[in-house]
């Protein structure tokens, strides 16, 4: 069969994402053509809301409410939309009938990525997702391909912009949560419903992509141990600050001799530590692989056109396979190592505590801490004042060891019912260091 000179090119979603693909489509069609070796025609956009007035550059002569008639002529479908459905019918039709997707969509990868791959091994064409992961930072491709001889070990990382971006001006402002996480919705990096980026679902989505591609096993959402941002403090920035470390909120993936362990939660890390000088909607991702060594990516992990540059990337490469014939590398699950249980996860962790000011008191939470096995790396101690003197209470703040999640806990626990005890205030991790 003679190699096409043109793809039809239909776009799912006009959105934040969507109306920057349009904007590249155009602006560099020729550009396009030339490495593609065929002309990308858009063909349509489909949308719920064909009289909303949208920027310039969208053509409102393509915009269409009948998705399904869209993806029925083109050859390859960009999914922009978001959402399970009817983002995953969509993709699962473009596949059937012989059309490569470019997908976005953290969300129904991480949900159900497998039956997407199995469609599209089965139709023999690609679903490629690089804009899933970390906005227009290369990290699908490099995982999934450039690492694919060698044996991750680890991934730690940044990998929502929108939380970084709060906690960022938390930390550097003193800006109020709400305020923050109304300015990155703004500009155009939170999620439509902002519950998914600061209740670390985004990350979550993200981590289940990295840990399958990176460790050759089927990840889902539901594996990822999950805890969001909407309970750190003002007070908890200000403490990490005098502790010489601030919040991040974390994805974390490794290979521990129990299986898989994948988790997003924020985190103290250390100021010296790259990651700590991640600032604003920037992304950052650590890995480190058996024989590479340790290896950082870093940039624009959300908004419109850095995401963008990734999808047109993705398209570009399904295009090229198009017009060669064929098809992309795919991850694969091959290994499909157990999935390690939360309460296994060996950290550090930092525990404030407002306790009675009196003799004994530090001795006792000592104790507790030595009895569930809990290894105390340093204490400090600062007493609490008001105008009038003293309080009566001291805040103290314990640097642990390296410890089980489910010792940590235990501790906790029998801390909190000591009478000297006024409150836990908070118990974070410590990555990192
Ligand atoms: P937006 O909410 O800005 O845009 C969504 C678009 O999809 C809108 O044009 C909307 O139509 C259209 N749409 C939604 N549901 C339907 C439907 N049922 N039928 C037809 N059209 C529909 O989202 P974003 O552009 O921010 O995100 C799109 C995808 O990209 C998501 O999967 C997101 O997770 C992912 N992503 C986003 C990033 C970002 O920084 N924003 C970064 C990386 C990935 P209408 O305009 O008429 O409302
Ligand atoms: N809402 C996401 C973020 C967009 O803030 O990182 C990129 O996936």
């Amino acid at each position: 069969m003679p190699a096409p000179t043109a793809l039809r090119v239909a776009l799912l979603g006009c959105g934040v994402v969507g109306t920057q693909v349009v904007r590249l489509l155009t602006e560099q069609a020729d550009d396009l053509t030339s490495r593609v070796g065929a002309r990308l025609e858009l063909v349509g956009i489909a949308v719920r809301d064909t009289s909303i007035a949208r920027d310039p550059v969208v053509d409102p002569a393509l915009l269409t409410q009948d998705a399904d008639g869209l993806v029925a002529r083109a050859d390859i479908v960009i999914e922009v939309m978001g959402g399970i459905e009817p983002a995953r019918s969509l993709i699962l039709r473009a596949v059937a009938s012989g059309a490569s997707v470019v997908t976005a969509n953290k969300a129904l990868l991480a949900e159900d990525g497998p039956t997407l791959y199995h469609a599209a091994d089965e139709a023999g064409v690609d679903v490629y997702y690089e804009a899933a992961v970390a906005g227009a930072i290369p990290l699908v491709r490099p995982v999934r391909e450039s690492l694919a001889g060698d044996r991750v070990e680890r991934v730690l990382g940044i990998v929502n912009g929108t939380t970084n971006y709060v906690l960022d001006q938390m930390s550097a402002y003193g800006m109020g949560f709400d305020e923050a996480v109304a300015q990155a919705q703004e500009l155009g990096y939170a999620e439509a419903d902002p519950t998914a980026d600061v209740e670390g679902y985004d990350a979550a989505a993200k981590a289940a992509i990295l840990a399958s591609l990176a460790f050759h096993t089927r990840v889902t959402l539901d594996d990822v141990s999950r805890e969001g941002i909407t309970s750190i403090t003002a007070d908890d920035v200000a403490w990490a600050a005098k502790t010489g470390h601030v919040i991040k909120l974390l994805a974390i993936c490794e290979v521990t001799p129990d299986g898989v362990s994948a988790r997003v939660h924020p985190a103290l890390v250390p100021l010296a530590h790259p990651l700590a000088g991640v600032r604003g909607a920037f992304n950052a991702v650590f890995i480190e692989a058996e024989a590479a060594g340790e290896l950082m990516f870093y940039g624009r992990g959300a908004g419109g056109a850095p995401t963008a540059s990734a999808v047109l990337g993705d398209v570009v490469s399904v295009a090229r396979h198009r017009v060669l014939g064929g098809r992309g590398p795919v991850e694969s699950s091959y290994a499909q190592l157990p999935i390690a249980s939360p309460s296994s996860t060996i950290t550090r962790y930092q525990v404030r505590i407002a306790v009675d000011d009196r003799l004994g008191v530090l001795a006792q939470v000592a104790q507790l801490l030595a009895e569930n096995g809990v290894s105390i790396e340093a204490v400090r101690q600062a007493p609490e004042s008001s105008d009038d003197g003293s309080t009566g209470i001291a805040h103290l703040v314990i640097t642990t060891h390296s410890a089980a999640e489910s010792a940590l806990a235990a501790t906790v626990a029998a801390i909190a019912d000591l009478d000297a005890v006024q409150d836990v205030t908070s118990v974070l991790r410590v990555e990192g260091s």
